[in-house]
């Protein structure tokens, strides 16, 4: 029988995963589709039960079910336990389900190679800060710093996640210097006009990573403004390519070509990318 794959969530028709998904799916010589389905609010419960039933291998959850489809799986892993949400489903050959989440190595990965020595600072307290906090420490970093407009928000996040400090945006602000890779999360990335930036940058240090986990606009005011400086800049592209690619693997046995995905999208999405 012909597999399928899918990704759940509300809104879902602006969803790049169906598109990546088919590419892969089809270099790989795998006999397979991937799908986007839109689940109605209150219908959870009714879409995981047909996706067992239709024989669904496996899919990808995005906003707003991450949290809410763990109690209808079998079994978490430890990504998906420490930050309390899945992006991942695997059906087992025993037709288990088995929930992941590869949002933060996903990102992590985005960056290229990097050294565990280096100074990681978070912009933002909220899910996305936590998935990427998470997988920092969980791959052996051992720097790593919330700084967030609500200093307990930050100070909460760094307990729970036993990192390594929370500092309010001012601080940080004051003491880029000390980082080596800055990951912006929080909402002021979208917007699309000059914004005021979570923190300014004239005090970031030469060949520091700057990143931004959105990708529309391809170019936020953030990143925009990091450009000024001797910095390398990410874009959240990568991010969304390689949660993608180790959620392949899982399904698949497969790693799947990310750097020409991230080409592939880049022109695809064209410009700047604003199209809401
Ligand atoms: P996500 O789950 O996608 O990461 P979220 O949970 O809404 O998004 O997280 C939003 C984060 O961005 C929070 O850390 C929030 O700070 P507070 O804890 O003070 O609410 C931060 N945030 C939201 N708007 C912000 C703004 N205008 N300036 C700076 N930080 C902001």
């Amino acid at each position: 029988m012909k597999k399928w794959f899918a990704v759940i969530g509300n809104p879902i028709a602006h969803s790049l995963s169906p598109y990546m998904h088919d590419i892969w799916l089809s270099e790989q010589h795998i006999n397979a589709s991937y799908i986007p389905i839109h689940v109605e609010e209150g219908k959870l419960a009714d879409a995981i039960q047909s996706l067992k039933l239709l024989g669904c291998s496996g899919w990808n959850v995005t906003v707003p079910y991450k949290e809410a489809i763990i109690p209808y799986l079998d079994e978490i892993d430890d990504s998906a336990k420490g930050i309390g949400a899945v992006n991942t489903v695997v059906k087992t050959d025993d037709d288990r389900f088995v929930g992941y989440n590869t949002d933060g190595l996903g990102f992590i990965e985005s960056l290229g190679p990097l050294d565990q020595t280096n100074r990681i600072l978070i912009l933002g307290a909220g899910g996305a800060a936590r998935g990427i906090g998470h997988a920092f420490k969980q791959v052996g970093f051992s720097h790593i710093v919330i700084a967030n407009r609500t200093y307990a928000n930050a100070k909460r996040l760094v307990e729970e996640l036993q990192l390594g400090q929370a500092i309010t945006l001012e601080e940080a602000e004051a003491t880029l210097g000390q980082f080596d890779i800055v990951v912006q999360t929080t909402p002021q990335g979208m917007k699309s006009s000059s914004a005021t930036l979570p923190i300014q940058l004239s005090q970031i240090k030469e060949h520091a990573i700057i990143a931004d986990i959105v990708y529309n606009p391809l170019v936020t005011p953030f990143l925009e403004e990091a450009k000024k400086y001797n910095v390398r800049t990410v874009n959240g592209l990568g991010m969304l390519v390689h949660q993608g690619a180790i959620a392949f693997k899982y399904w698949n046995g497969i790693k799947p070509n990310t750097e020409q995905m991230v080409e592939r999208l880049t022109e695809q999405l064209g410009g700047n990318y604003v199209n809401r």
